[in-house]
């Protein structure tokens, strides 16, 4: 495949830009002529995709004016919105084969001491909930591989952040069998993506809180509302993968669904032991059972989006790649199918650790590593300290190094500065983009980042004039948050300068790391560090239709 190399050898910018979009079995697969087939794909892929929605007005808040967000002094205000049952075939319908549906009446609730079922997402007033945080997940699975159905138990360490007479969690589709609170027997009902418990005894704020969940059946992907595809517990034949963002995780465990709220897992998973299972952080046990099944334990202490917990269940196998120069141990799971190709495109991820270190600051999290799927999905995702990349994302020749170093990035980008809204989603793909050119400006001598970027720009203007910080609700990962939010982190460092640049990126992850940012906090921050006002600059960026010239170099 002479031209396939040639390619390999010389990847144009253009190339790389069409790599990066997540556009599920559509865009990476090879039978794609390169370049210019690869961008039509990609636009067919953005106008075509929405018709496969399910979405609903009533599911989607409306985007706030484009500016709304855009001066540096004001810090978003969000009135939560009361939630619509969202997608009604998917809980209930299944809900109704179940007599089970919820656990009695109860009384009416003085709205004062109810958490409600929203957090203030202004684009997902539903994702979420209100009333406490969550501190830590604890996930025990039985999975029945022939069946395809859990026998599982959630227990969730939680904080009240007031009196909770009721709760919500997310939580759909699967049967929910008993929900205990302290010990003591709990009221709960169902409706759309809401999971409402009613304790025994009311909550007291700041009085931590135990929740007991056990639950069953045969998860599925959920319709996603930002994005037209699915996701969650994905069943792709042989192999189980978990891939959610921004809200799958409600498919598979009852969960508070927002990456404000993040807290610690642990995921313990028994199933056929001719299987393997990999899921994030750290394998802390894995017992041999003597009923032919085998229990794996995963630990994540640090806290996690809900978004990037991830599960592989399958003939998956186990590879232990060169740490980082730091000593961050990097913790593979290949699919066997895909073995070869795998340890081929993901060789340099230590080295990769190493170079984003020497810019972003320590890698977050204390593994790193990738799992391969056999099939090909077309996308990878960023689940925390295991990136998800489909089988067709690695070959001989690490064709789509650019992507492993994408996912990377985005663990300082993304999964340890959290969203606080995820209308500023370009907060995570627009680093992660640029990431993967700050990459090739650290290992390649010579190489001309100003040069690529204005490449990209003189050619991609035509999917990138839409404003990255006001994404459509339906589409948030449009191929302007990706392309023109990389290019607004460019245009800034061409208008602060280098030193400038840098130390504002690495003093966003000091300074946000473990919590959550967004965008005006950006802004401000830039602000401060390079003693300019960038009102005027960001607005023209992030928020106005048609993409800007970029500044000289
Ligand atoms: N965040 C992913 C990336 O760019 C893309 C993505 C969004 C995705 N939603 C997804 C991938 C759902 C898989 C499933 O790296
Ligand atoms: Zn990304």
């Amino acid at each position: 495949m002479p031209s396939l190399c040639c390619h390999v050898s010389a990847p144009t910018p253009l190339l790389r830009a069409a790599k990066l979009l997540p556009m599920p079995r559509l865009l990476l697969s090879r039978k794609f002529a390169w370049n210019l087939l690869a961008v039509v794909g990609l636009l067919a892929a953005c106008t075509v995709g929405t018709d496969h929605l399910t979405v609903t007005d009533d599911d989607i808040a409306v985007p706030p004016a484009a500016t709304s967000e855009s001066s540096s002094d004001t810090s978003p205000t969000f009135e939560p919105t009361p939630v619509p049952d969202s997608d009604p075939d998917s809980a209930s319908e299944s809900a109704d084969d179940d007599p089970a549906i919820d656990s009695g009446s109860v009384g009416d609730i003085d709205p004062a001491l109810d958490g409600g079922p929203g957090l203030g997402d202004r684009y997902y007033p539903g994702y979420g909930n209100g009333g406490y945080d969550v501190q830590s997940y604890e996930l025990t699975i039985d999975w029945n591989h022939t069946d395809r159905a859990m026998d599982a138990t959630a227990v969730i360490d939680l904080m009240p952040t007031q009196e909770l007479a009721r709760f919500n969690l997310d939580f759909v589709g699967l049967t929910v069998e008993s929900v205990v609170v302290d010990g003591q027997d709990a009221a709960w009902d169902r409706s759309g993506r809401e999971l409402a418990i009613t304790p025994n005894a009311t909550l007291r704020s700041d009085v931590p809180t135990q929740v007991t969940i056990d639950y069953s059946g045969e998860p599925d992907v959920l319709q996603s509302l930002g994005a037209p595809f699915s996701g969650g517990w994905t069943d792709l034949g042989e192999t189980i993968v978990v891939v959610g963002e921004p809200e799958g995780a409600a498919g598979w465990y009852p969960v508070n669904e927002h990456p404000t709220d993040k807290a610690t897992y642990s995921i313990t998973l028994t199933t056929d032991s001719s299987l393997a299972v990999a899921a994030n952080g750290i394998q802390t046990a894995k017992i041999v059972n003597g009923d032919g099944t085998t229990t794996w334990t995963y630990v994540t202490d640090d806290p996690q989006a809900s978004y990037l917990t991830t599960l592989g269940i399958g003939d998956f196998v186990f590879h232990e790649g060169d740490p980082s120069r730091s000593g961050i141990p990097v913790r593979h799971w290949f699919h066997a199918d895909k073995f070869e190709e795998s340890v081929i495109t993901m060789e340099r991820t230590g080295q990769m650790i190493d170079a984003f270190e020497s810019i972003f600051g320590p890698y977050p999290f204390d593994v790193y590593g990738s799992m391969v799927v056999d099939q090909d999905l077309g996308f990878a995702l960023e689940t925390q300290t295991l990136s998800v990349f489909g089988g067709d994302l690695v070959d001989q020749f690490a064709t789509y190094e650019d992507i492993v170093a994408h996912e990377l990035a985005h663990q300082w980008f993304g999964n340890h500065v959290s969203l606080g809204q995820w209308s500023d989603i370009w907060l995570n793909e627009g680093f992660a983009t640029y990431s993967e050119y700050l990459w090739l400006e650290q290992i390649e001598p010579g190489y001309d980042i100003d040069a690529d970027i204005r490449e990209l720009h003189a050619n991609l203007g035509f999917i990138t004039g839409s404003p990255p910080g006001a994404p459509p609700a339906d589409d948030l990962f449009n191929a302007s948050v990706y392309i023109r939010g990389a290019f607004t982190l460019h245009a800034l460092r061409l208008t602060i300068g280098d030193e400038a640049f840098f130390q504002t990126v690495a003093q966003w992850v000091e300074e946000f790391g473990g919590s959550w940012a967004v965008t005006s906090d950006f802004i401000q921050l830039s602000e401060e560090v390079s003693g300019q006002d960038l009102g005027a600059f960001f607005d023209t960026w992030l928020f106005a239709e048609g993409l800007p010239e970029l500044p000289p170099a």
